[in-house]
């Protein structure tokens, strides 16, 4: 295999000294949830509240990377397993960057997150549920898409006609239908305030 010839260098600049450069601790802020439920809409908002307060961050969400390194994949349970998989990896590499990393996607499935926390790492991956009801994510249907998935027009259609597995044990959950946007960020600030320092 092509892999055993491919050796580590060791470079001498490490993530310890970025994270020292950058007054942060780096890691990755995942959330998950149905389509709709608001993760996108929270990850901006805690993202530029970070930002405000110095921090560096960046986001990742199915916009910069659906259409880009992952415009192969389809929404078929292999292929959203093989975009949550390189998601993991492209965030590990920011961690180690030194940045602080949000990111968010549907990712139902249990086992492809649970592969997110084994390729960065347990102290690197603080997973939010954002758990908003199917019914309200029908009725805000803010793209359209619920509509669509209804009458047929798109198969594997999260939480239609394919399944979301919900986190049983997430580090944080935000249940939308009854806080808003800045509730939510209020609160998931508060509980990654002491993670953040150096
Ligand atoms: S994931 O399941 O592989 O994690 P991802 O977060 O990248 O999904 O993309 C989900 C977004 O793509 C949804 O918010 C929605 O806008 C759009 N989408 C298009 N088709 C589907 C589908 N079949 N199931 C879920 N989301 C879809």
């Amino acid at each position: 295999m092509m892999k055993e010839n491919i050796i580590k260098h060791n470079y001498s600049v490490s993530r310890q000294d970025r994270e020292k450069g950058n007054n942060q601790n780096s890691f990755l802020i995942w959330f998950t949830g149905l389509s709709g439920s608001g993760k996108s809409t929270i990850a901006n908002a805690l993202e530029y509240r970070l930002y405000q307060e110095g921090y560096k961050t960046y986001a990742l969400d199915g916009d910069n990377i659906r259409k880009g390194i992952n415009s192969d994949l389809t929404f078929s349970p292999d292929d959203r397993t093989e975009n949550i998989r390189r998601i993991a990896e492209v965030a590990n590499l920011m961690i180690d960057a030194g940045q602080i990393v949000l990111a968010a996607f549907v990712s139902p499935y249990k086992k492809d997150r649970e592969n997110i926390e084994y390729i960065v790492g347990k102290d690197n991956f603080v997973e939010i549920f954002v758990n908003t009801s199917i019914e309200e994510c029908e009725k805000r249907d803010v793209k359209g898409l619920y509509a669509k998935a209804r009458k047929g027009e798109i198969k594997d259609f999260t939480g239609i006609n394919a399944p979301y597995e919900s986190p049983k044990n997430p580090d944080i959950e935000v249940k939308t239908d009854n806080i808003s946007v800045e509730e939510s960020v209020e609160l998931i600030y508060k509980e990654i305030q002491e993670k953040l320092k150096k």
